[in-house]
């Protein structure tokens, strides 16, 4: 599984990317919103000068002309930009002609199997069910995942459409997403620094700097 970062925040995508785990990011009007109120195609450009795959970029145009004309002028922006187009029927329709034009769209807010389907048969490159939206209102926002990963592998000569869980909001979210075969996550820079913390790992880093230090003193062992 390929991990991503879900935000737009400058610092922590040069993070995750000098770390050598990310490798894409997925934004959304709300993400973009919290760094405050800035020059929207220059900020997705820098996002992807830095980070070496797609970069998920949202239209807010609701219909069909609108999102297409949209999705059409953010694919110029960079070579891996991708547009997130929502799941609604017009967006099922700007899909399709994006796809046909060759402009990759992540097929968003996506809640259920059938608009994952939707969203393969119009040629989507991605789908994003939201996991934690799904866990706010009492479902289990994994399942969703799972079944769509596999109901899409029935269909490996059609459908190549990937599958990004997103709305991830904790690390065993990532172990689930893997388990479900999701083929990315999407992850806050909180879950993917959450994902390394282990108390056994920093109290068995302390005591073996310990023995040493009883025996060796503070020198290193060159
Ligand atoms: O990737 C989608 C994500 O940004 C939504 O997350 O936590 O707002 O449901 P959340």
């Amino acid at each position: 599984m390929r991990l991503f970062l879900d935000t737009a925040n400058i610092d922590h995508i040069r993070h995750g990317v000098q770390l050598g785990v990310i490798t894409g990011v997925t934004t959304n009007p709300s993400l973009v919103s919290k760094e405050g109120k800035v020059d929207y195609k220059r900020l997705v450009q820098e996002i992807c000068s830095i980070v070496p795959g797609p970069v998920s970029t949202e239209v807010l145009s609701q219909d069909v002309a609108g999102m297409v004309a949209e999705a059409r002028q953010i694919a110029a922006w960079a070579e891996n930009v991708v547009v997130k187009i929502p799941a609604s029927l017009e967006g099922v329709e700007a899909t399709h002609q994006l796809a046909r034009e060759g402009i990759r769209v992540n097929f968003t807010l996506c809640f259920s199997v059938n608009q994952a389907l939707l969203a393969a048969a119009a040629g989507a490159t991605f789908v994003s069910p939201f996991v934690g939206r799904l866990d706010d209102i009492g479902e289990n926002g994994m399942r969703l995942v799972g079944d769509i990963v596999e109901v899409f592998k029935k269909y490996p000569d059609s459908i190549k459409t990937q599958v990004i869980a997103a709305s991830i909001r904790h690390p065993h979210h990532c172990v689930q997403a893997a388990e479900a075969g999701a083929q990315i996550a999407t992850v806050p820079h909180q879950v993917l620094i959450q994902m390394i913390r282990h108390p056994l790992t920093d109290i068995g880093v302390s005591r073996f700097m310990e023995d040493w230090r009883k025996v060796m003193g503070e020198g290193k062992n060159t």
